[in-house]
């Protein structure tokens, strides 16, 4: 049920739980308007966007299909506003807008813009609203996303947002297209339901881990395993919603022994960029939380391995011809589930299954 973002004050609203949020950042047909959380995203709306991604990957590869989609966002223009590096999600977001026909604007680099010149991000999200219909972001800071969220829906011009990350606390978008990889990976064997998923790595600062736990919970017996050194051990926030809706889970140091027993290891990257202490990370040993040639071998036949990426050397480049290896599909995947969020923001979702059903 969607709830009127102007009838709360925004103190009220930030102060609220993530979960009574999100009420207020839908459209009224269950769809996203601003996309800010995972948990904005049941096991219903996951399957319209994974039938929707489908649809569109396969409308694209043809001429006309290409056409068709150009043409159904061709009236909007996004701004990419992204103030930390960023290569995937950053291409993924430019080509999905160019897949739909959105032209797109971009502000990577706030030292040539008027921030750096003393604008606030809230003038400057603002002044981008008078440009664009939608606003995709990335920011270094928790919470930027949300509140800028509010402001522009109690502006004049109210035009959408898409958390593109969001400091260490969330990335929606890339929980997304890892759920669509799993449930793509995992079609012909029974779905994605009774399965061990693995993570491991800094699970304590990577936002990506976040996100895909919380949307893990959708599925039915999905248990989650945790493996990571002490110090990047994944947080009480995580835990504590995988408690709430009783979901089985385990924290542990030993990747070996977890390994045979898992159907999808998540790689993940030591997030060193934040650091209290500059080099605080070096010192940890996370010799043992590497994928390669020996963790390979200890790996079920039907299980897949997984990377948000950019990898260091987490995952040995031994790996990647291994037909369980995922990480170059599921980057591709998130080109296709964006622009399915895309698609469904603008209220494109029918014409597009239309199109499919006449003409594929
Ligand atoms: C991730 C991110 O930015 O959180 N990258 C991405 O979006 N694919 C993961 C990371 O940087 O380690």
């Amino acid at each position: 049920m969607s709830k009127r973002i102007f009838d709360i004050s925004v103190e009220r609203f930030e102060a609220l739980p993530v979960t009574e949020k999100t009420p207020y950042l839908m459209q009224a047909d269950g769809v996203p308007y601003h996309t800010l959380f995972a948990q904005q995203f049941g096991h219903d709306l996951l399957g319209r966007l994974e039938l929707l991604a489908n649809e569109i990957r396969t409308i694209a590869k043809t001429r006309t299909g290409t056409e068709f989609l150009r043409s159904q966002v061709a009236h909007k223009r996004a701004m990419l506003y992204f103030s930390q590096p960023s290569s995937r999600t950053f291409l993924s977001f430019a080509s999905a807008c160019q897949i739909l026909g959105v032209s797109t604007g971009e502000v990577r680099d706030t030292s040539i813009s008027s921030e750096f010149k003393g604008e606030s991000r809230e003038d400057s999200v603002r002044t981008f609203s008078s440009y664009f219909d939608m606003i995709i972001m990335r920011t270094p800071e928790k919470g930027l996303a949300e509140h800028m969220a509010w402001v522009l829906s109690n502006s004049e011009r109210p035009i959408p947002i898409i958390n593109a990350g969001s400091g260490q606390d969330q990335h929606p978008t890339q929980a997304l297209l890892d759920i669509y990889t799993l449930l793509r990976s995992f079609e012909r064997g029974g779905g994605l339901r009774d399965r061990t998923v693995l993570f491991c790595g800094d699970l304590l600062r990577g936002r990506t881990v976040r996100s895909l736990s919380y949307l893990l919970t959708n599925y039915p017996n999905i248990r989650q395993v945790f493996v990571a050194p002490g110090p990047l051990q994944v947080g009480e926030d995580v835990l504590a919603v995988l408690k709430a809706k009783s979901v089985a889970y385990e924290l542990t140091d030993d990747f070996h022994a977890a390994i045979p027993h898992a159907d999808a290891v998540y790689m993940t990257r030591i997030q060193d960029e934040w650091d209290k202490d500059k080099g605080e990370s070096a010192k940890i040993d996370t010799s043992r939380f590497k994928f390669g040639l020996d963790e390979l071998k200890l790996l079920p036949q039907r299980a897949v391995i997984m990377h948000p990426l950019p990898r260091r050397d987490e995952i040995s480049t031994a790996v990647d011809s291994d037909p369980r290896a995922m990480y170059w599909r599921q980057m591709r995947n998130g080109m296709w589930i964006r622009t399915a969020l895309i698609a469904m923001t603008f209220g494109c979702e029918k014409r597009i299954h239309e199109y499919f059903r006449h003409n594929c």
